[in-house]
Parts: structure tokens; C-alpha cells; sequence
């Protein structure tokens, strides 16, 4: 056994325990200046970095069976044009949240297999999910808001953090329906004379599923909404834009919500991946009158994200990451006793789609563990030639992302700036300087959690040249437990 747990260590390049306290519930809400800096933030870099995810990693004792049912917390880092930086986390107070901090008990099931204690006799017939607005968080339209998939944004003070309340987008949802929490935003938009505008899409799920697609002007109006119907189950968490198309890629699942209705299983561990089936892709047009969509097949494995998708000599692109096999969520199971070695890695694909022949051919572009990336947001949409990714420490297999991975897609040269081995990482969000010429002339924030300390740290690296020296690292006074998604706004905040 001692020999068994040493050659574990000697092939590991973290500590698993260290790893698992990154999934230790966060509590306390803190408002303060970051004091204890190495190096330097620069001058230039001005604006606030916005982030959110599970702060909550049980609820009144019950610990939760998946990290993404956990309550959503939110952390604004404001950087101020005299040097100074400011952190500040609020818990999003949805309604659930609310109810279940006041009672001092669990009243709602996860969607990811999160039980109420007392067993299934708890749980059956019980469909009342909790908003937990854990995924993302936006600033557009003048407003900051938590988002979750599954029902309405939730709006807060993006000075304060407070919650403001559910937001149904001046009247564009009706309650009790959802938006995804994946908008994309087109830096320049054909439609509507080169100004910026918000794309996302919301599924309706049913025998068949339909799928609607909004676009919003910088004031947050609402400025096209079309819907097409796709047939069967759908689990799309993400989706990818490019001038004139909206593209949904449809994993190969089914849904057998039985086993959740009886209270036995979450809904989350109902879904059903089939491998050897292919994916439907969805290739929704941008512009009126919304010809029909497209839908064309092909095999990419199981995908949560998309990297980016652009138009060039007639045919699209999309970029995505990919896992041979779901990492299926199971009963009976613990998130923290993930046997990474096990898993499929998430791998980037580039997909080439000729509209005319209505074929896709799929290319592998880095068979690294990968998940979480961010490009220069000029080029949403656009060809590109960087990208940003957090990535395991080894070049191969599945492990936790320790590591910022540079790819240069048009030489193919990589450039990686690991933390291992007591470091974790988190989405990485590329901001270009104020005159940047070059698309990689930017800095790139990272949140890592210290699992050696039990701290979390806000580095800046250097896009240019991801491998030499972080040129900032914050360390905060406590750790973040690991987060999602997150933005960054050049308005600054405080
Ligand atoms: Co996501």
C-alpha cells in the first residue's frame, strides 16, 4: 500500500489533497484592497474582472454530490487607474439561496444528482429546481448579470455585488423561462453598422426541442429573436457565432427522466451519452428572414465548449473542445474522489463545415488536456490566430488544469505557463492593452488556487510571452473555491 501511494505521488505532479480543499465552500463575503503583491500590475491595465461559481459546496450540512449545484457566488476584481486593486465576493441572494440560508435547511434537489437528505420518499415528484445563477456574469446593457442555464439571469449592483433581483431582460423573457449562459458577443455586427451586439440562444427542451436565438444591442435592447424546432432531446451548453451563423452542436444524448421524477437520481444523471452516435450540428442563419437552418452530422465526441467559429473561402470553422466520452455523472459517487487517469481528456478540434457539399472534416489541433479558453475579443467570430486555454501540467491524459496553454494556430507553436504542482487554474480571460497593435499584445488574468497556502491568487501574464515570469500576482487573504466563467468590462468599478 505505501508503495502504491508513493509511485501515485512519484507519477502525480499534485497533491491530491491539496487539490480536493479547492472545492471547500467559501462562505465569508470580503470587501478590500489587495495589499500583498509580487511584481507589478501595470499602469494601463484598467477595468474590472467579474467571475462566478459554486461558493457554496454544501448546503446546511449536506454536502452537494456535484460542484456545479452549488450556490452562485460572484467576485469583482477592480483594477483603478492609480495602481490600486480591489477584490470584493457576494453571493448571488436568489430566492433558493435565501430560503435556505434563513431556514438553516436543504429545501431543493441539484439538477447534477444534489439530494435532499432523507431518501428518495424526499425527493420524489420533487421538480422544484433551485436558480443557483453559478455559471456566468456578464456586463452588458448597463447591467451585471449571474447567469444559469436553466432559468432567468439574476441582476445585481456591479459596484456593490447586491442582488437586485431575477432580470427578464426588459420584458424579452417571460418568467420561468431561461437563457443560456453562454452569450457571445460580436465585436462588430454586419446588422447593425459595425456596433457590438450580444448573441445567445435558449432551448426549450420537449419531445422536440426548440431553440431560440437573441440579439441585443449595446443598451441592452432587444434587437432580433427567431426559433426553430430541432427534433428530440437537446444539451447544448455553449454555442459559437460567426458573421452570419449561429452554430449549435447537439451531443449524441438521450434524457430518461424517470429515475428523477421517482426521486432516485438527479437530472443531471439521467443524461445518457452514446459515443458511437454522431452529433448533430445546427447551423442557424443570423440574419432575416432566418432561411431555414441546417443540420449536418459528424463525430465530436462530446463537447461542453466551443473555442470559436469563423468564415473563410466559403466554408465555416468551429473550434471546440472535445472528450471522447462524457464524464458521466454517477450515483453513488464523489466529485472529489475523481480518478483523473480514468477520464477522457478534452482535446481541441477544429470542425471545417462546406455549407455547399454539406460535409464536415474534423482535425485534431492539440491532443493536451484542455478546457476553458478565451481569444482577443475583436476576433469573436472572426479568423484568429491565438488562443488562451487552462490545461493540464503533463502533455497527456486527463489531470486537473494547472497550466495556461498558448496555441498559435498559425505556426502551431505552444507556449504553456504551468503552476503545478500546488497550483490550480481557472478560465483565463485575455485583455489587449489599450494601444495594442498585435493580437496577442494583451495580458491574460488568471484566478489560481494555492492548495499549498488554501489561498487563491489573481495572476497577470504576459500574453505575448506566456512563459516567462507572471508580471503580477495578487494573492488574496482566502481561497475562491475553483470558479466557471467570468468577463472583464474596461469600465472600472467599485
Ligand atoms: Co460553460
Amino acid at each position: 500500500m505505501t508503495n502504491l501511494m508513493s509511485q501515485e505521488k512519484e507519477t502525480l505532479c499534485y497533491d491530491r489533497q491539496q487539490w480536493r480543499q479547492g472545492y471547500q465552500s467559501q462562505p465569508n463575503e470580503y470587501d478590500y484592497f489587495i495589499e500583498d503583491i509580487e511584481g507589478k500590475v501595470p499602469e494601463e491595465l484598467q477595468g474590472t474582472l467579474f467571475r462566478n461559481g459554486p461558493g457554496l459546496l454544501e448546503v446546511q450540512g449536506t454536502p452537494l454530490k456535484h460542484p456545479f449545484d452549488g450556490d452562485g457566488m460572484i467576485c469583482a476584481i477592480s483594477f483603478l487607474p492609480n495602481g490600486k486593486v480591489h477584490f470584493r465576493n457576494r453571493f448571488v441572494r436568489t430566492e433558493g439561496y435565501v430560503k435556505e440560508q434563513n431556514t438553516g435547511k436543504m429545501i431543493y434537489r441539484g439538477v447534477f444528482g444534489t439530494q435532499k437528505p432523507g431518501g428518495w420518499l424526499n425527493n420524489i415528484f420533487d421538480v422544484n429546481i433551485k436558480n443557483i445563477a453559478n455559471t456566468n456574469v456578464v456586463y452588458w446593457g448597463n447591467k451585471l448579470l449571474a447567469l444559469w442555464e436553466a432559468a432567468e439571469p439574476y441582476q445585481l449592483d456591479p459596484k456593490t455585488l447586491e442582488t437586485i433581483g431575477i432580470d427578464y431582460l426588459d420584458g424579452v423573457l417571460n418568467p420561468g423561462e431561461s437563457i443560456s449562459a453562454h452569450p457571445r458577443f460580436d465585436p462588430t455586427s454586419e446588422l447593425d453598422k459595425g456596433q457590438p451586439c450580444l448573441v445567445n440562444f435558449s432551448i426549450k427542451p420537449g419531445l422536440s426541442s426548440k431553440i431560440t436565438i437573441y440579439e441585443f444591442a449595446e443598451n441592452g435592447s432587444l434587437l432580433r429573436r427567431h426559433s426553430h424546432t430541432v427534433p428530440g432531446f437537446s444539451f447544448i451548453h455553449d454555442f459559437a457565432i460567426t458573421p452570419h451563423y449561429c452554430l449549435l452542436l447537439q451531443n449524441p444524448v438521450t434524457f430518461n427522466p424517470l429515475p428523477y421524477f421517482l426521486g432516485l437520481k438527479g437530472a443531471g444523471e439521467c443524461v445518457n451519452f452514446h459515443p458511437k452516435k454522431p452529433s448533430q450540428l445546427i447551423i442557424i442563419p443570423r440574419k432575416p428572414p432566418y432561411e431555414k437552418m441546417k443540420v449536418l452530422e459528424t463525430n465530436a465526441g462530446f463537447v461542453f465548449h466551443h473555442i470559436n467559429a469563423f468564415e473563410k473561402d466559403n466554408n465555416i470553422y468551429l473550434d471546440s473542445i472535445c472528450y471522447d466520452s462524457l464524464p458521466q455523472v454517477k450515483p453513488n459517487t464523489d466529485y472529489k474522489e475523481t480518478d483523473f487517469e480514468n477520464l477522457d481528456p478534452g482535446q481541441i478540434y477544429r470542425f471545417k463545415i462546406d455549407l455547399n457539399k454539406e460535409t464536415i472534416d474534423p482535425e485534431m489541433l492539440e491532443s493536451r488536456c484542455c478546457e476553458f479558453s478565451d481569444i482577443h475579443p475583436n476576433n469573436v467570430g472572426r479568423n484568429y490566430r491565438y488562443l488562451f486555454i487552462g490545461t493540464a501540467h503533463k502533455n497527456q491524459g486527463n489531470a486537473p488544469l494547472q497550466a495556461i496553454l498558448k496555441l498559435d494556430l498559425l505556426t502551431g507553436k505552444k507556449q504553456v505557463h504551468s503552476f503545478a504542482p500546488q497550483g490550480y487554474v481557472g478560465e483565463p480571460i485575455f485583455v489587449p492593452k489599450p494601444k495594442a497593435t498585435r493580437e496577442d499584445e494583451g495580458w491574460v488574468l488568471v484566478m489560481v488556487y494555492d492548495g499549498d497556502k488554501h489561498r487563491s491568487d489573481i495572476v497577470i501574464l504576459d500574453g505575448e510571452n506566456l512563459e516567462k515570469e507572471a508580471i503580477a500576482t495578487l494573492h488574496l487573504k482566502h481561497h475562491i473555491p475553483y470558479g466557471l466563467h467570468g468577463n472583464w468590462t474596461s469600465e472600472v468599478f467599485i
